[in-house]
């Protein structure tokens, strides 16, 4: 596969990758860089790769289903890689000094996870958030001690990301704008983490690798990866199957503003999945699998059933993006009769 012009510089620091002697330190707000190490950051990735067994039992006999658990996360979803790689390339060139304050739109998962390494690194942290964003994801923000600014509950993500990109462009000296949309340390992230992780736990035999696009950096950065180890294996993309859909996490792409990290070259097939068919699939993985995550995660799991289905061979692995716990005010969780 060709070098990938996308993806950004090569050299690790440039995306955060550790660098010795550069442990993330503690320190007041505003004054990153000093304190003692955390071990939470260390515990980022190195999530468990799941057999769904249960979901999966009517699975044809030579087809097997994985999912990647992310909700294991310490920010509890797949973003804290992502946000971590892009944190850590700004501390490493000096985009992110002491002073100024990371602002970035989000539906919720990656303001989160800026919001615990802000905490932690001692930058403030602002977050756009679209109004009608749940209460769960709001007061996880706040806890961390981050703040929230909203925007237009009818603009979804779109909106946000159109405000903070205005705020950024208003203020250069007040933030760091890092664009999870458009920023290469996402992909990186999942490149150098989560597709290493899938091709090692799967003991190299993973086939097909399912999952579902809301920024693209999961998608792009575990394909590319997945398929510079095995050209064959083949990379599905999950999108909702209409505008207005209640799959928090997913983007409708025909009619949302596109991701500049979205890479086509990776993704060989689509599978669009309703709001119904991801909340019914939720519930399954809760009551027969234990799993409580969040809708995202049915759509996938979703989505890699439909096309195991149709397989004689294969190990499919998908994505479980977060937990459900930031779901709680959903009302679907208590539909005994789905
Ligand atoms: C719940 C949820 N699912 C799926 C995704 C999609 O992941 P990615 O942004 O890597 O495409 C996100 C991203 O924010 C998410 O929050």
């Amino acid at each position: 596969m060709e070098p990938d012009s996308l993806m950004g510089p090569r050299d690790p620091a440039a995306c955060g990758e550790p660098v010795p002697g550069s442990a993330p330190r503690l320190g007041p707000r505003g004054a990153s860089g000093s304190g003692p190490p955390s071990d939470v950051i260390s515990r980022i990735g190195g999530t468990p790769l799941l057999r769904l067994s249960r979901v999966g039992r009517d699975l044809p006999r030579g087809v097997e289903l994985w999912a990647k658990a992310e909700h294991f996360n310490p920010g509890g979803s797949v973003k804290d890689r992502a946000a971590l790689a892009m944190v850590r390339s700004a501390l490493a060139d000096g985009r992110l000094p002491p002073g100024k304050t990371l602002l970035d739109a989000s539906s919720g998962n990656t303001g989160i996870a800026y919001a615990l390494l802000g905490a932690l690194w001692g930058f403030p942290v602002e977050i756009i958030l679209p109004k009608n964003a749940s209460m769960e994801r709001q007061r996880r923000i706040l806890a961390y001690g981050a703040r929230i600014r909203f925007s237009s509950p009818l603009e979804g993500t779109d909106g946000a990301q159109r405000l903070a990109k205005e705020l950024a462009k208003d203020h250069p000296d007040r933030y760091f704008y890092p664009d999870q949309y458009n920023n290469p340390c996402n992909v990186m992230a999942h490149y150098r983490t989560t597709g290493p992780e899938i091709w090692r736990d799967s003991a190299g035999l993973v086939t097909h690798f399912v999952a579902g696009v809301g920024t693209g950096g999961t998608i792009t950065g575990v394909g590319r990866y997945l398929k510079e180890r095995r050209p064959e294996i083949r990379v599905t993309g999950v999108v909702p199957d209409s505008p207005l859909h209640g799959i928090e996490g997913l983007k409708h792409l025909e009619t949302s503003l596109r991701p500049g990290i979205l890479d086509d070259r990776y993704i060989d097939d689509w599978s669009r999945v309703s709001t119904d068919e991801a909340q019914r699939m939720t519930l399954r993985l809760a009551r027969e699998e234990g799993l409580f995550v969040g809708t995202s995660s049915g759509a996938a799991v979703h989505a890699a059933l439909k096309l195991g289905a149709g397989l004689e061979m294969g190990v499919l692995v998908t994505l479980l993006p977060d937990g459900g716990d930031r779901y709680l005010g959903e009302q679907y969780w208590n539909d005994g009769d789905r």
